[in-house]
């Protein structure tokens, strides 16, 4: 692997890639990404020049894939419309990033031959009865429940049929909840936390008892990588690290980690078509690419999440209005 493409890596996890990438090969980048608003420039600042290249573009322009497809060694697919509750509002830059850009960053790796990734979710899955001990497998249906999943499926599924039928080098991995430094503060950790710093209350969606199995982004970077570099090609893997908590565990869990009394949050409107639960099985990553989480206790990743928020507020103030001004119109 000597120059690989990642698409979408001034987002959240794709920038966390791109430094672990960085830090643990001799690999050069080149990120090529919209920089729509969930993007930030400055997740990629301190790399050294010599290995990072960032070209400002769209996965779905023919023109620019082409030109920079055939230069590189490997494409590695984050770039997304990543929000549910966005893609509820308005599903068609889901479709058009989503599926269309994935279609067209098959096409061009399948004319220059070069290796694929697609980077995917576990909603892809539908989700799981809360009352069940069932976690999702590579083996577990298709059933996506939102527009955001449904197109993430619509992606999976043109990967697959590129792998049969055109003999396209590629792999798909499907990871749980991410949470991390510079996750957009749209999404619910980053959300309550920077709600506490502000003064104000965490906001818990309906009765608060879904469950979504968090990972930290740098172990599911260093998953996607392991599959890069050791995965088979065509096959699929489940990315989680056991980290299954309700919404409303998490909020008190941030309240107690931020001195505030636990049950100093608002309920508020549910998602539509909310999905229950989300839990992964990722034996077979373990089993097969030797992988195993780094950060596998979830309160102490939260702790240094939290103080990471507490130490970059010039990075998402200048969003935060926007957001909950855009939260309150839906009463969420
Ligand atoms: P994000 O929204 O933070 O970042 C997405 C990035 O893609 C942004 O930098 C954006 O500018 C870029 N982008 C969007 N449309 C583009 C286009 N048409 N062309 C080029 N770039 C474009 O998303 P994220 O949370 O970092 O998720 C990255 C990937 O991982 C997505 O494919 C998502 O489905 C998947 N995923 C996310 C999670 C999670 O918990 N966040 C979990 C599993 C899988
Ligand atoms: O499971 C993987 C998926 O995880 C990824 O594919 C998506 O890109 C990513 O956004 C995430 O999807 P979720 O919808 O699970 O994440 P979100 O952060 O939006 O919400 C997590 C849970 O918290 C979910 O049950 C909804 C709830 N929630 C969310 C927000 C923003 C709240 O209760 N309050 C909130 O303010």
């Amino acid at each position: 692997m000597q120059k690989i493409l990642v698409a979408g890596g001034a987002g959240f996890i794709g920038s966390n890639f791109v430094r672990h990438v960085v830090s643990n090969t001799d690999a050069r980048v080149t990120v090529l990404d919209k920089m729509t608003y969930a993007s930030s420039r400055d997740a990629l600042v301190g790399l050294p020049e010599a290995r990072l290249q960032v070209v400002v573009g769209d996965i779905a322009d023919p023109a620019v894939v082409a030109r920079l497809v055939g230069a590189h060694d490997v494409v590695v697919n984050f770039a997304a419309e990543s929000h549910n509750d966005n893609a509820l509002e308005d599903p068609s830059p889901f479709v058009q990033t989503n599926v269309v850009g994935t279609y067209v960053l098959l096409e061009a790796v399948r004319r220059e031959g070069v290796r694929f990734h697609h980077v995917s979710t576990d909603e892809v899955y539908g989700d799981l009865r809360l009352d069940a001990v069932e976690r999702f497998t590579e083996q577990s249906p298709y059933r996506p429940s939102s527009p955001y999943a449904a197109s993430k499926a619509a992606a999976d599924h043109l990967v697959r049929a590129w792998v049969r039928s055109f003999g396209v080098e590629a792999t798909i991995s499907n990871c749980s909840n991410n949470y991390g430094p510079w996750q957009h503060v749209e999404k619910f950790i980053p959300r309550q936390i920077t709600n506490v710093i502000n003064g104000g209350r965490p906001k818990v969606y309906g009765s608060g008892e879904n469950v979504r199995d968090w990972i930290h982004t740098e172990d599911h970077n260093s998953a996607v990588l392991a599959v890069l570099e050791r995965g088979r090609i065509g096959e699929t893997y489940l990315v989680g690290a056991d980290g299954q908590q309700t919404n409303l565990d998490v909020v008190r869990m941030i309240l107690r980690l931020m001195g505030r009394p636990e049950d100093d949050y608002d309920l508020v409107a549910d998602r539509a078509g909310h999905d229950l639960r989300y839990a992964i099985d990722a034996r077979k990553l373990r089993a097969e690419l030797g992988w195993k989480p780094v950060h596998s206790n979830f309160e102490e990743g939260l702790a240094r999440t939290i103080a990471w928020y507490e130490r970059h507020v010039d990075w998402w103030r200048p969003h935060k209005d926007a957001v909950e001004a855009s939260y309150a119109a839906k009463r969420m």
